[in-house]
């Protein structure tokens, strides 16, 4: 039977533990939801970058868009936030862009090391648990936090992710997996609502991005894999 583990932070998790699996990466709020839209819109390629000066360099070589934040404000002199609804099709059709952000990118950076890389979101959870179904790997999923430090929404997005599965296909859940199974069992809306009361959903409304929030808790708005080529988020065919 598949087996399905979840790490609540990426500084927990070593390369060793993620050969031959299938990866999925959450940052609910916002990098992951930024890649879903960004190639729902029909951006090219997500380049992922750990550094502005290594977004920069990548951006050049690729004749990328830049796009980025740290601790969520958009970085000087770059084309975009990290915002998903700055990631209109008159922007980025057809063309790459490269994306740093705080927590997000080094997190998805430090995920290549597994069979397949995913970037799953609200936007695409069925499409994401699809995907799952669809493969015969063991699951990691690895849920970036903030900082260091656990965070709530990405973990319910796991979560989310688990309860559906459960209901396709029988998998081995680790500890964690199990948990958060226990606590998305109260239905996609209870998780929604929790979200609103993180820390990160809390600073990224102190700042004005409500939208955003608005946006990245949409649920099955599209159908769109971002799956690691080893170069880039593309595409699912
Ligand atoms: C991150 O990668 O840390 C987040 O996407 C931050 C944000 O909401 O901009």
């Amino acid at each position: 039977m598949r087996r399905i583990e979840v790490y609540g932070l990426p500084q927990v998790v070593s390369p060793e533990m993620l050969s031959g699996k299938l990866v999925v990466v959450i940052d609910v709020l916002r990098a992951t939801t930024v890649i879903t839209n960004a190639l729902a819109n029909g951006a090219d390629g997500i380049l992922i970058a750990r550094s502005v000066e290594e977004a920069k360099m990548l951006a050049a070589t690729h004749n990328g868009l830049l796009a980025g934040e740290r601790d969520a404000i958009m970085i000087e002199g770059f084309d975009f936030g990290n915002s998903p609804l700055e990631f209109t099709s008159d922007k980025i059709f057809r063309r790459k862009i490269v994306l740093t952000t705080t927590n997000g990118t080094s997190t998805l950076l430090s995920a290549g090391s597994g069979e397949r890389l995913v970037a799953a979101c609200f936007n695409n959870i069925s499409s994401i648990v699809k995907f799952i179904l669809h493969n015969r790997q063991d699951v990691v999923i690895i849920c970036s936090g903030t900082n260091g430090k656990f965070s709530l929404d990405d973990a319910l997005v796991a979560g989310t992710i688990i309860c559906k599965l459960a209901k396709e296909q029988e998998f081995v859940p680790d500890d964690q997996a199990l948990a958060l199974k226990i606590l998305a069992d109260k239905g996609t809306l209870a998780c929604q609502t929790l979200i609103l009361e993180t820390a990160h959903a809390r600073r990224l409304i102190s700042l004005g991005f409500n939208n955003d929030i608005e946006f990245c808790l949409r649920v099955d708005n599209s159908n769109v894999v971002p799956i690691w080529n080893g170069m880039a988020f593309v595409k699912n065919a």
